[in-house]
């Protein structure tokens, strides 16, 4: 995700553009730039906020009346000056604004440095960017053809937006799979990842779909597909009130957040995971294959969710590549004296990669000979840079303070690791790999379908909004899930709640169980389904009140509960991205109901870079 702003029309582009991305920040904030032409081409770009990039042009001829800018979060190439959006061609003539992925800039970068092109960013942008320029080099024809030639042969996500020095008068974009919308004002057009830059201008605005490029003048919008053929633009009148544009339409970014999670998982395994081929491609894996596969021990170290994650790791890890596995609190271990040895491997598992806790852990481990594989959210933060290597989780910024898509995101880059190093060691054949690799493939249109249960759960939520007490039970690979879905509930809806494995009630804290209690199973088919059956009979039969999360189908257990939450089936490895789904969105809406502010619980913060 991104923030990409544009303007062309009678008025100052400078104003328009730093406000709409200062509206923009939350969709990303490591730097920022913006380009503006008038009598030549001016990029200003820099590392930090919005704000930042503002009080370092303060004093610059800033006047022109086309211009665009970008606020960052990276993907190819950590923050800073350089990776910071605009980029410039080769040629110093266009300069280019990018959201989103290309998946072969690998690829382009190569052909386009046998060719002599030299590179001054990291980015997969800047070698569209010069690919472009070549192409149009190349072949003698205009930026528009350009373009088109170029966006025929790039895989991947893509919103762009290019400024020609050549064509002060002229602005043109084009989309895949990111979102682009432009507004229409009266002789002047805004462009936007959404309306909200947008609504203060105009409300009457066009969303560009995927394979369409806009060429845009101030009194002038053609839309044309990648055939070039002419399309009419669909004019839509906007109802949305500001607030709402920046979460989505949704009443929280938590909700949105979670809703976002079949396209966060999709882009997760974007250009990694490919069931034709049967491959799994992870560059920070395959170059330190020999001391995955060799590690004498994993360690997960991680705080909170991203600990449930490590936890759901260890259960995948040991199945598949049948290394030791330990899941360590980064807040214990950094303080006991852990046996930490050369030949050991820690997975820094982190969605803000700046937990105070986990960097300091890391390091001693690190200083100890361990190996640290980072699986990290925000590129370039801390432990990613800590960290001998890692994989990234692509979930983009998460609001939200409750930990959803990235968990998830979290669960996918480990369990394509898993497989990976099993693949690697022989340690999994041939037929339940290629399943495994189907079942992950099929798993964000199966969280799509979770989701599509929202309702049910919502009511579910208002039945139990007054408990004292919640008990979270699973086994296997749910276990971790209930224990998320117990901690989800505390820090969204403050009631107390506690995740258990389900064989452990019978040690004790089945004295817990009474008419009042709400036990929630996380109970979907696997290997473990005629145990947890029996737990539930133990909670009826002492008047527990059983809320499941079941396996769509599953009559026994829907005959048992009070009430059912239903995910598609899945392979019980990857069940748990299905699983929590129903547990976020009970927690989301028990919050709600309770009148709590779901975005911004009390006491936590985002991201706990303090001891
Ligand atoms: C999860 O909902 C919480 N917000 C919290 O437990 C979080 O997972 C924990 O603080 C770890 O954060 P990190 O993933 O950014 O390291
Ligand atoms: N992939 C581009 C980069 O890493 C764009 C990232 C974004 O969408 O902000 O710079």
């Amino acid at each position: 995700m991104c923030g990409i702003v544009a303007y062309i029309g009678p008025r100052e582009a400078y104003p328009i553009v730093l406000k709409g991305l200062k509206r923009l920040e939350y969709r990303g904030y490591d730097s920022s730039g913006v380009a503006l032409l008038n009598k030549g081409l001016k990029v200003y770009k820099k590392k930090g906020k919005v704000a930042e990039l503002e009080d370092s042009l303060i004093g610059k001829d800033l006047h022109a009346n086309t211009g665009m800018g970008h606020t960052r979060w990276a993907t190819h190439g950590e923050p800073s000056d350089r990776n910071a959006h605009p980029h410039t061609s080769a040629n110093g003539k266009l300069a280019m604004i990018h959201n989103g992925i290309i998946e072969n800039y690998t690829q382009l970068k190569q052909e386009l440095t046998k060719k002599g092109y030299k590179f001054h960013s990291d980015t997969d942008t800047e070698v569209l960017l010069n690919f472009i320029q070549d192409i149009q080099e190349h072949n003698e024809c205009g930026l528009e053809e350009a373009l088109r030639i170029a966006l025929k042969r790039v895989v991947g996500a893509y919103v762009i937006i290019l400024l020609d020095h050549d064509n002060p008068d002229t602005i043109i974009a084009a989309r895949k799979g990111s979102p682009l919308v432009i507004g229409v004002g009266k002789g002047e057009h805004f462009l936007a990842s959404d309306a909200s830059p947008i609504i203060e201008y105009t409300k009457e605005v066009v969303y560009v779909n995927d394979y369409e490029l806009a060429i845009i003048k101030a009194d002038e919008l053609v839309l044309k597909n990648l055939g070039n053929e002419k399309l009419t633009p669909f004019i839509q009148k906007l109802d949305l009130e500001l607030a709402a544009i920046e979460k989505g339409g949704y009443d929280h970014f938590m909700l949105k957040e979670i809703f976002e999670q079949p396209a966060t998982i999709f882009d997760c395994l974007r250009g990694r995971l490919d069931v034709a081929a049967g491959t799994i491609t992870m560059a920070g894996v395959q170059k330190n294959i020999e001391k995955l596969t060799s590690a004498n021990r994993i360690v997960m170290v991680a705080c909170g969710t991203s600990w449930h994650a490590g936890l759901v790791a260890e259960y995948v890890f040991e199945e598949l590549c049948r290394i030791p596995v330990e899941v360590e609190y980064a807040s214990e271990f950094r303080y006991r004296n852990p046996v930490v040895r050369e030949g050991d491997v820690i997975f820094a598992i982190s969605q803000s990669g700046e937990t105070a806790d986990t960097i300091v852990a890391i390091e001693k481990a690190k200083e100890n000979g361990a190996f640290i594989f980072g699986v990290v959210n925000v590129v370039g933060s801390s432990i990613a840079r800590v960290s001998h290597a890692g994989a990234y989780t692509h979930a983009g910024p998460e609001i939200g303070v409750a930990s959803t898509k990235a968990f998830t995101a979290q669960l996918a880059v480990l369990i394509m690791i898993a497989l990976k190093i099993a693949w690697e060691k022989g340690t999994i054949d041939q037929q339940r790999y290629n399943h495994l690799l189907q079942e992950l493939h099929e798993i964000p249109e199966k969280v799509a379908e979770a989701l599509r249960h929202d309702d049910e759960i919502k009511r579910i939520a208002n039945k139990y909004k007054d408990a004292q007490d919640f008990l979270y039970l699973g086994r296997g690979y749910n276990f971790p899930i209930a224990l998320e879905g117990a901690l989800k509930m505390k820090e969204i809806s403050y009631i107390h709640a506690e995740g258990y494995p389900a064989a452990e009630m019978k040690h004790g804290p089945i004295a817990l169980v009474d008419k009042d209690l709400p036990v929630v199973f996380v109970a979907t088919k696997d290997s473990y389904h005629e145990k947890i059956i029996s737990n539930i009979q133990e909670i009826k039969a002492r008047k527990g009140m059983v809320l499941a999360v079941i396996s769509e189908g599953d009559e026994t257990i829907t005959g048992m509960a009070d009430d059912i939450m239903i995910v598609p089936e899945a392979d019980e490895l990857v069940a748990p991205l299905l699983s929590v789904i129903p547990m976020q969105l009970l927690s989301y809406h028990v919050g709600i109901a309770k009148n709590l502010d779901v975005d911004k619980p009390r006491n936590l913060a985002k991201s706990v870079t303090v001891e």
